[in-house]
């Protein structure tokens, strides 16, 4: 290829950057802006008591939910809304301190005052600092690798205050709020990573070089191991592309672990469809972003080690690029998953499925850890339209086997504000994905395209407790909005690593009877 890329690329600019974090009962020093949290009805704190709600008014300042009005001097004053009732939760928090971060962009050093906040209500002092951290590190992030003129002030400080009661439980929030910003900023970077600065050969690198900082051990398995294993989905998507595949095996294993958990990404580098091409319009234009699972998948996995997590959780990125040419995969070839199962492929651009399919199978065969297979298994895919189109941009899709994976998932969303909503895994579908020349064909009628996608995925867990997250709608973000950013939102990482440290093992006999489904209508058509 005669393309040129700076070979002193690097895709992961954010682990470069780092806020300082200090916590204090005393007022901090010299910070360049300090917020003012400021409700829209009741009395106006000591910043803006002076001014007087008419005169707010008359400046467009309602005191609505994250509506910013600067007050110049020095330190720059943020009044921030936080609507009629001002802030009760640690999402609100978040989004209150992301909108005060964006307000003051110019400053490179921050000042929050939650001593008030804390006071009042039942607050957790650690949970509302690190929501507080990773409201301003989040929409402070940007992605300016392949600008030569970064048109951002990067945010140095972030200066907490609190009362010295809550100084102890506040430590670990700094610590938290940290590691799952940098979490979810490593994710923006790979994924907003332009397809030709990250092919799955230059994942899979890049990985290799950052598995062993973060306690992670990185396994790579290039086209050959593929075919070794019977990677068929994989290697059938990949068929059509110059690139190589890469499947990308990371695991965390902590002393004595307590359970095993898989987790699988999408990643395809590359989505144009295949000899399905897409269309030449906006949603193709996204498609570097269609490897946000497996960018999600690792991306939690840097945190596990600082958050302690007591589970193994072993990740299985499945990676390629997804290109029409005279040797792509055509419409009526048939695959053979790893395991044996063959799918008749109808639509080229249904293709993450395919290579879910193996990393499914390969997950399920996994007894590394206590010679059993894992306690469960998590997908997360950009998968389907079909999820954008029912949930929009802000819901992710969640469909599962097993009730207390779909309840561990819901509790993580939560944590993280990472919204997403159970879909019916309803097995009376099923018979959409029967083929004529094969077991599965891989696309199945017009309606459903969320609940179909699960399903074909359903068929490859062999009754392994199992949640899926499609996250085609929320991987992406059209414009800056409080802590997401425009482009990747890195939907997912955060909630991943607050699911693998919240893990507990769900009882297996829970597996596979959410639709009601019997031993034997689970088999394959
Ligand atoms: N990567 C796409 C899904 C997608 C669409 C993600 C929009 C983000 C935004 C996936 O591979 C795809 O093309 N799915 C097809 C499936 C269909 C052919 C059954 C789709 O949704 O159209
Ligand atoms: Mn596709
Ligand atoms: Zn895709």
């Amino acid at each position: 290829m005669t393309v040129v890329i700076d070979p002193a690329f690097d895709p992961v600019p954010s682990l470069e950057r780092s806020t300082r974090v200090s916590v204090s009962h005393r007022p901090p020093e010299g910070p360049g802006a300090t917020a003012v949290f400021v409700a829209s009805e009741g009395e106006l704190p000591g910043g803006a008591s002076r001014i007087g709600r008419e005169a707010l008014a008359a400046a467009g300042f309602t005191g609505a939910a994250n509506q910013t009005l600067l007050l110049p001097g020095a330190p720059l004053r943020v009044l921030v809304g936080t609507g009629e009732k001002g802030i009760e939760t640690d999402a609100q928090l978040r989004d209150a301190v992301a909108a005060f971060a964006r307000a003051a962009r110019e400053a490179g050093s921050l000042a929050v005052d939650l001593t008030d906040l804390l006071a009042s209500g039942d607050w957790d002092a650690g949970i509302a600092v690190q929501a507080a951290i990773e409201g301003a590190v989040l929409a402070r992030y940007r992605y300016d690798a392949l600008k030569g003129d970064p048109s951002t002030v990067a945010l140095d400080e972030l200066m907490l205050q609190i009362a010295e009661e809550h100084a102890e439980a506040a430590e670990f929030g700094v610590e938290r709020g940290l590691v799952l910003a940098r979490t979810a900023a490593l994710a923006r970077d790979l994924a907003n990573t332009p397809p030709r600065h990250l092919s799955a050969v230059k994942f899979a690198e890049v990985i290799e070089r950052l598995a062993p900082e973060f306690g992670l051990e990185a396994k790579v398995f290039d086209r050959q191991a593929l075919i070794e294993l019977g990677a068929g989905g994989l290697l059938g998507v990949n068929a059509g592309s110059v690139e190589e595949p890469r499947m990308i095996k990371v695991s965390y294993r902590p002393a004595d672990p307590d359970g095993h958990l898989a987790l699988i990404g999408k990643g395809i580098m590359y989505d144009s469809g295949g000899i399905s091409l897409k269309p030449s319009n906006a949603m193709h234009a996204a498609m570097k972003f269609d490897m946000m699972g497996a960018a999600a998948v690792f991306s939690s996995m840097t945190a596990l080690r600082e958050l302690g997590v007591a589970t193994a959780v072993t990740g299985w990125l499945m990676c390629t690029d997804n290109m029409p040419s005279g040797s792509a995969t055509k419409l009526g070839d048939v695959l053979t998953i790893r395991g044996g199962k063959t799918v008749e492929v109808k639509n080229t651009d249904a293709e993450g499925r395919l290579v879910m399919a193996d990393g499914l199978v390969l997950a399920t065969e996994d007894d590394s850890v206590a010679d059993r297979r894992p306690d469960a298994i998590v997908d997360i895919a950009t998968l389907t339209g079909a999820a954008m189109m029912a949930l929009g941009t802000r819901t992710a899709a969640m469909l599962a086997n097993n009730d207390a994976v779909a309840a561990q998932l819901e509790a993580a969303a939560e944590a993280t504000d990472e919204n997403i909503w159970r879909f019916p895994l309803d097995h009376r579908y099923r018979d959409q994905l029967k083929s004529s020349t094969a077991d599965l064909s891989n696309i199945g009628g017009q309606y459903a395209g969320v609940i179909l996608a699960a399903l074909f995925l359903g068929e490859f867990v062999d009754g392994t407790p199992w949640g899926h997250l499609d996250i085609a709608g929320t991987m992406q973000a059209e414009s800056d909005d409080l802590w997401r950013s425009a482009g990747s939102t890195g939907f997912g990482a955060r909630l991943l690593a607050e699911f693998a440290a919240a893990f507990e093992k769900p009882r297996v006999e829970e597996a596979d009877t959410e639709a009601g489904e019997t031993a034997e209508d689970s088999e394959p058509c």
